[in-house]
């Protein structure tokens, strides 16, 4: 199949139709129902495209508590979020996650509640994150490669983050998929293999363009493009075609193999952004709300959410920050000013 057929991820889509009184909408028409909350900015990887080895984490005292977060999600449901994905850092590093996942599942405004993680700790907390009421997980994994993975993440970890994907997967999730960040020179030679395991494992993997938000030097020559990556797949593993069933407001193009089995997810981040179709609003673990990824400004939540402060002004402080969102990032322009902030610090 050649040229693979990237379809637009706004095709027969007017995201302005369903703004109704009440939602989240920004001056461009696009309505925002989707809240990442980060639970910690630590980690116990150092993957490079990400983080820096010699960071600074925050205090625990800093971290806004789970009743915070819980008081904040109750209110935003409020203005039409329903999609809440926790992230980090590394989440599961965040004491007792799983009693902040019983406490939002409780919500029944939200209809889907996930998690980012690099799996090293699943294996123990799969089961009771499942019984507290999560959906979904998404699990980091870049490489097969032992020794790659400690080049890339800069700790031993492979077997860990295999054994938390079949913890995953055996714990009945709505959904398990992989995340991968495709990287020229690093691990493009692996799209491959990693495509072919998460087709054996009957789970969906998403290859992620690499971003200017790490702490590493970016250069665009290090951006495997979705192109390279479909095209390599549906050469090597299977013929691949449009997915017919895919979420439109969703980053990912997806497609499915032409024998119906398996799927694969493209987030061309860099070559075809997405921010036309951007519904997501997010939280840092200090409680800082970022209306974009690359926002160079952000709102401190945690004054709003003390007990005197009524629900309106929350609210206002909600709708101030989705109002300024700009029309997106500028990563294909000289005008792009990469954030202070890098990924771990911000909720990926
Ligand atoms: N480019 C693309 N994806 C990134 N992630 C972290 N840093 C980057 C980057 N520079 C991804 C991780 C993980 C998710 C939390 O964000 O691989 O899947
Ligand atoms: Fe940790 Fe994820 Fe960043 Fe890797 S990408 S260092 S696993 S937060």
């Amino acid at each position: 199949m050649n040229p693979l057929p990237i379809h637009d991820p706004l095709i027969n889509k007017d995201h302005t139709q369903a703004a109704s009184f009440g939602n989240l909408v920004d001056t461009f028409g696009r309505i925002h129902n989707n809240l990442r909350i980060s639970v910690t900015d630590r980690c116990n990887l150092r993957c490079v495209y990400c983080m820096p080895e010699d960071v600074q984490f925050l205090d625990s005292k800093e971290l806004l508590s789970f009743e915070e977060i819980t008081a904040f999600v109750k209110i935003a449901v409020s203005r039409g979020v329903n999609k809440v994905r926790l992230t980090g850092g590394e989440p599961l590093l965040r004491r007792d996650l799983s009693t902040l996942v019983g406490f939002l599942s409780q919500i029944k405004e939200i209809k889907d509640l996930s998690l980012t993680t690099n799996g090293m700790l699943l294996k123990s907390q799969a089961v009771a994150l499942k019984q507290a009421g999560l959906n979904r997980i998404t699990i980091s994994l870049d490489t097969l490669l032992p020794d790659r993975f400690k080049d890339l993440c800069k700790r031993d970890g492979l077997e860990q983050t295999l054994e938390g994907i079949d913890a995953g997967i055996n714990a009945g999730f709505q959904s398990i998929k992989l995340n991968t960040v495709c990287i020229n020179g690093i691990n493009d030679d692996e799209v491959v293999t990693l495509a072919k395991f998460a087709r054996e494992k009957q789970i969906e993997i998403r290859f992620i363009e690499y971003m200017p938000i790490g702490a590493n030097p970016w250069e665009k020559a290090k951006v495997m493009v979705a192109h390279e990556i479909l095209e390599k797949i549906d050469k090597e593993v299977g013929p691949l075609v449009p997915a017919t069933n895919y979420d439109p407001m969703a980053p990912a193009m997806e497609f499915v193999y032409e024998d119906g089995k398996g799927k694969v997810g493209i987030i061309a981040s860099v070559s075809k952004p997405f921010c036309q179709s951007c519904n997501r609003i997010r939280i840092t673990a200090e409680g800082k709300l970022r209306n974009c990824l690359f926002a160079l400004e952000e709102i401190d939540i945690r004054p709003f959410l003390r007990p005197e402060v009524d629900e309106k002004s929350i609210l206002t402080m909600l709708e101030t920050s989705v109002i300024s969102k700009w029309a997106g990032h500028q990563f294909n322009t000289k005008e792009f000013i990469k954030p202070l902030r890098t990924m771990h610090a911000i909720g990926g």
